[in-house]
């Protein structure tokens, strides 16, 4: 599906992936794998954005804040002409997100949920206690082409990092969102059918209507392969 870039931001995704195609465990807590390097690469890719997306369940665990690391990061952003910290938008059709998590307590940056008409009331009022937004498209999943278009619209984002997990990721995708996919192939393997991977929710229905990529960028450093993928026209 083709897109008016001046109504969209440009969407970017950014995974680390186990050797096996795997983004974390089944469950628990998401553990890091990659490398020092990987992380350095998350960070430089947040420093070129506007905003930095998630789902609700990657939002959620201690720890995470969706910032912009370490001060150099800051100072190439405002060097590019951009906003000191970028955006930080969770989607959450339920509205399911727990307002207590620790990305709530960070006030380094704006903080925008989507969400959807089926997230109950009592719900959505405690989130906007917590976020500085929170915005509802669509009935039962989010509507991400007219998100999407607010996201550029309202708080003028140009450029935005997906930064997963799966299900969020998969929905993108449907939409044909994703101009370009940075996947770090780690060398460790998870296994179990039912650890997420870049990919999960609904999925496609076959080949001809599969997202297609072209491989842009291909470098091992170190026991990882850092890969970039641009979305074929
Ligand atoms: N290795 C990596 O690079 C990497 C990157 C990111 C995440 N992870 C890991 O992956 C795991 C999380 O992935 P996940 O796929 O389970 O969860 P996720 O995509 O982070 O979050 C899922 C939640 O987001 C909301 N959501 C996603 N897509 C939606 C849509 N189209 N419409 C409405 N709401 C939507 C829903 O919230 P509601 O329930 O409120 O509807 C859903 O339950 C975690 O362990 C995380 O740490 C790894």
């Amino acid at each position: 599906m083709k897109k008016n870039s001046a109504l969209f931001p440009f969407v970017l995704s950014n995974f680390a992936m186990t050797a096996d195609g795997k983004i974390a465990f089944a469950r628990g807590n998401y553990t890091p794998f990659s490398s020092a390097r990987d992380r350095r690469h998350m960070l430089e890719l947040r420093a070129t954005a506007d905003a930095v997306m998630t789902g609700a369940r990657t939002a959620e665990p201690a720890g995470v804040r969706l910032g912009t690391g370490p001060a150099k990061y800051r100072r190439a952003r405002l060097a590019r002409g951009l906003n000191e910290c970028h955006l930080r938008v969770i989607v959450s059709g339920a509205g399911s997100v727990d307002p207590r998590a620790d990305v709530f307590k960070h006030r380094v940056s704006p903080i925008i949920i989507l969400t959807s008409a089926r997230a109950p009331r009592k719900k959505l009022e405690a989130l906007r206690a917590v976020a500085d937004e929170v915005k509802v498209f669509g009935k039962n999943e989010i509507a991400f082409p007219a998100a999407l278009r607010w996201l550029r619209r309202k708080w003028n984002v140009r450029r935005l990092v997906c930064e997963g997990g799966g299900e969020l990721h998969d929905a993108l995708l449907r939409s044909g969102l994703v101009h370009e996919l940075h996947l770090t192939i780690c060398p460790v393997i998870f296994g179990g059918r039912l650890a997420p991977t870049i990919a999960d929710g609904h999925g496609f229905p076959r080949l001809s209507r599969a997202s297609q990529f072209r491989l842009a960028l291909f470098k091992r450093f170190g026991n990882e392969i850092f890969t970039i993928w641009r979305r074929r026209a």
